[in-house]
This record gives C-alpha cells, sequence and structure tokens, in this order.
C-alpha cells in the first residue's frame, strides 16, 4: 500500500498524488493544486503546524515522552533544571555540562532593582499575580536591550538562561507584593526548587529550610508541566516568535495564553469546582448536573489524550507524599469519589474523558499553601522551558511568519453612507 493520498479536483478531474511524512501531509503541496480553497480547521484540530523532536506525546496510548525519555522516568530521577537542559539541548547534559547550567542558572536568578520598584509595585494591591507576572515578563524585553539578536546564539542562550532563572523570582515577587509582604532576595546557596519556596515563604528567619520532601514534590510538578507539545501557550509562543520578536514579549504572550481557565487556570477551576461540591454526599448531584449539560467537570478531558494522563498518575503519588507532610487535603475525598464515578459512567467513557494533570496538581498546590492566584504561576514557572525550546526550534528551522487564511463570512461590498442619511 502506497504511503500517499491522491485528490481529485471534480472541477477539473485533475488528481495529485501526496506523499504522507511522520503522519502528515503537506498543505502546501495541495494549495498548489487548489489554490484558493483553504482548509478549514478552527482550533487546529486536524493541523499539524510544524515539525518537532522536542516531545512525543500519543494521546490514545497515555504516553509522554520529552527527547525520548519516558515522563515517569524524568519524574523519578531526573530534575527540573536537567528536564530544561535536556528540553532546549536535545540530549542529557554531562556532569560538567548540568554544572555549569546549574551555576549559570543560579546567576541569573535575580532581577534588575527597578524591575521590582518601578514596575511591579505600581500594580493595584490587589493585583492577580498571573497578570503581574506576564506584564512584568514582557517588561523584561526593555531592560536586555540585546535581546533583539534573536540570531546571535551567546545573545540568545543569554537571554533562555535569564528568563528560567528568573521566572521564579517574578513569580514569587508577584506573590509577596499581591498579599502585602516584602520581597525576599533569592538565595543562590539552594536549588532551583527550595530558592522558590524560600522567596515564597520566608519571613523573618535568617535561612528558609523547605522540607525536602515538599520541594522534592514541586521539582516534580516541575517536570511534568515543563512541556507539552503545541498545546495553546506554546502555538502562542511559536506564533509571536515567527514575527521575530523578542523572546521576553513571546514568553509573555505565551503565559498570557496560560492564563485562561481551558488551559492554564484549569487547576484553579477545579478547586473551586471541589469546594463548591463540599461534601461526598453531593458528588451524585455534582454528576448529574455536568451530564446534563450545567458546567464542566473541571480536570477531566483533554484535546489530545485521550486515555488517563499519564501526568496524573505520577500527580496522585506525589500527593500521597505531600500530604504526609502537609496533613490531607479535605478535598481528596470527594476528588476521589468524583473520579471514581466518572469514571465509571458511560457519559465519561463514552467521550473518553480522564482526569488531567491539573485534576490532582491543584489539591497539592493548595495543600502547600500556595494561594489559588498562584497556580498558573507556579504552571508558567517549568513551562518556560518548554517555550523556549519550541521558540529555538522554530528560529533554527527558519519558519514561516504565522499567518493563517480566513474564510470570510460578512457583507457583500457596499458603499460608505454618511451619518446623517443612515437609518
Ligand atoms: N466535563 C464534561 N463534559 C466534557 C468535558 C468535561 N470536563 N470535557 C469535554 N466534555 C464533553 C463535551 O461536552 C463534548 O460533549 P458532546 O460531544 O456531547 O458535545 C465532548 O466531551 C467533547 O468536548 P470538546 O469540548 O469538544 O473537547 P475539546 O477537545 O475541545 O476540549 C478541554 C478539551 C480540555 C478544553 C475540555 O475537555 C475541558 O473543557 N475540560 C475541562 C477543563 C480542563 O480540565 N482543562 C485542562 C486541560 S489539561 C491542561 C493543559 O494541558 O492545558
Amino acid at each position: 500500500m502506497a504511503d500517499s493520498i491522491t485528490i481529485t479536483d471534480n472541477r477539473t478531474g485533475e488528481s495529485v498524488e501526496i506523499p504522507i511524512t511522520n503522519g502528515g501531509v503537506a498543505a502546501a503541496d495541495w494549495s498548489k493544486f487548489l489554490p484558493g480553497v483553504w482548509f478549514y480547521d478552527p482550533g487546529f484540530m486536524s493541523t499539524a503546524a510544524c515539525e518537532s523532536a522536542i516531545t512525543y506525546l500519543d494521546g490514545e496510548a497515555g504516553i509522554l515522552r520529552y527527547r525520548g525519555y519516558p515522563i515517569e522516568q524524568l519524574a523519578e530521577r531526573s530534575s527540573y533544571l536537567e528536564v530544561a537542559y535536556l528540553l532546549l539541548h536535545g540530549d542529557l547534559p554531562t556532569a560538567d555540562q548540568f554544572e555549569a547550567w546549574r551555576h549559570e542558572i543560579t546567576m541569573h536568578t535575580f532581577i534588575h532593582e527597578n524591575v521590582r520598584k518601578r514596575f511591579l509595585e505600581g500594580f493595584h494591591y490587589d493585583a492577580h499575580p498571573m497578570g503581574m507576572l506576564v506584564s512584568a515578563v514582557a517588561a523584561l524585553s526593555t531592560f536586555y536591550l540585546d535581546a533583539k539578536e534573536i540570531f546571535d546564539p551567546a545573545s540568545r542562550n543569554k537571554q533562555i538562561i535569564r528568563l528560567i532563572a528568573k521566572m521564579p523570582t517574578l513569580a514569587a515577587a508577584a506573590h509577596r507584593f499581591s498579599v502585602g509582604m516584602p520581597f525576599v532576595y533569592p538565595d543562590n546557596s539552594l536549588d532551583f526548587a527550595s530558592n522558590f519556596l524560600s522567596m515564597m515563604w520566608k519571613v523573618a528567619e535568617p535561612r528558609f529550610e523547605a522540607d525536602p520532601v515538599l520541594s522534592r514534590a514541586l521539582d516534580v510538578l516541575f517536570i511534568l508541566h515543563a512541556d507539552h507539545e503545541q498545546n495553546c501557550s506554546t502555538t502562542a509562543m511559536r506564533v509571536v516568535g515567527s514575527s521575530h520578536a523578542d523572546p521576553y514579549s513571546a514568553t509573555a504572550a505565551a503565559a498570557a495564553a496560560l492564563y485562561g481557565p481551558r488551559h492554564g487556570g484549569a487547576n484553579e477551576a477545579v478547586i473551586k469546582m471541589l469546594t463548591e461540591i463540599g461534601s461526598i454526599d453531593n458528588v451524585p448531584d455534582f454528576i448529574a448536573g455536568v451530564k446534563a449539560g450545567n458546567g464542566r467537570l473541571q480536570g477531566f478531558g483533554h484535546r489530545v489524550y485521550k486515555s488517563y494522563d499519564p501526568r496524573a498518575k505520577i500527580i496522585k503519588h506525589t500527593a500521597d507524599q505531600v500530604f504526609e507532610v502537609t496533613g490531607k487535603n479535605p478535598l481528596l475525598d470527594i476528588a476521589l469519589k468524583l473520579e471514581e464515578i466518572a469514571l465509571s459512567d458511560e457519559y465519561f467513557t463514552s467521550r473518553r474523558l480522564y482526569p488531567n494533570v491539573d485534576f490532582y496538581s491543584g489539591l497539592i498546590y493548595q495543600a502547600m499553601g500556595f494561594p489559588l492566584e498562584m497556580f498558573p504561576v507556579l504552571f508558567a514557572i517549568p513551562r518556560t522551558a518548554g517555550w523556549l525550546a519550541h521558540w529555538q526550534e522554530m528560529l533554527d528551522q527558519d519558519s514561516k511568519i504565522a499567518r493563517p487564511r480566513q474564510l470570510y463570512i460578512g457583507t457583500e461590498p457596499r458603499d460608505y453612507v454618511g451619518i446623517d442619511a443612515r437609518s
């Protein structure tokens, strides 16, 4: 059987054979054949917008791999910083490479004093930390003018390091401001996750000692969130990056895409939903309501995963470890009951709706003391590595500027009428 498809234009009787490569067919080959006929695909449901060597995802089988490594192995044995290196460089670092990488990231954790004083402190007292983060990341482009040199390898590398290193600092600063606490400077003697926890929670103690179980749990969550191929925010990164905007502006656009409840805001929605349900006894009624079309079961379903999200499995295990330190999140029992009922209900099974990464991550963050508003911020910190890996790959592929077509459904041409003559 030939690995190709044949299309016939019934208007002319002409046929063209197009090879299937890596599971796709090149639209450019079709469009030459069908000038002026566009492929209508809102939400890119059937469109591959790029070739990528970063993350492999098989939604049918529930498989996720970064650069070929199964997510389960990385979550168990690696660290977020090592995974960030892997995503960006293509291979795991040697011991020397990792030490140099760790050192560079650690030495770039500080933010310019004016980012904090003039910029972050200018926000309204009740500003949402994700809104602050999006704006602060965009503002960084005004501090690093060399960021425009996106084809200079040294400059590109420097911005990548700055962005990965400064995200936790900006994230914690946004939180501290939103609760009226003073800014905590990075402690460069700490690892990536522990330093973030120190910037979040330090009060008057000379040195903040994070519980190692919680630090490790956060690092695992960072690994699980580091990349997820062409999701909404990564697509935003690639689209904005394709105009050759600097990486801070592109990352701010990606973070803005992550802000929405259908993407990075879903774990916040899960906690709100569980709180609203309030007790195990109310779960059956809630499920009945969802089935009747009253809202969605938050943290369930995925555009790509049509079986259990592999990240959700790992997170469930991490949750057990965290709850041993923090005490069980009282919402856990409601979540478990919801999952049990949904997984045996024909409505959910026939639509292949399973728990996704957000179903349990919010419970962990809440047990660790993070306010709900910080949930998308916690997602943005590690996803920065994935965004940048895709941005770099897109530039190396000399990708064209993203510019889709539309199917025009507006009015026919008409003449302008002066305001006095309009009815
Ligand atoms: N609860 C109840 N019904 C659902 C749900 C849900 N969570 N998700 C999808 N459905 C139903 C939907 O009503 C539709 O039914 P029907 O065919 O009868 O109209 C069918 O399943 C297909 O839904 P869809 O909206 O066409 O699917 P999609 O691929 O466009 O949406 C999704 C994917 C993630 C936006 C959606 O499943 C959803 O809204 N889930 C809840 C929010 C959530 O948990 N988001 C986090 C996603 S994972 C994090 C990330 O990677 O960003």
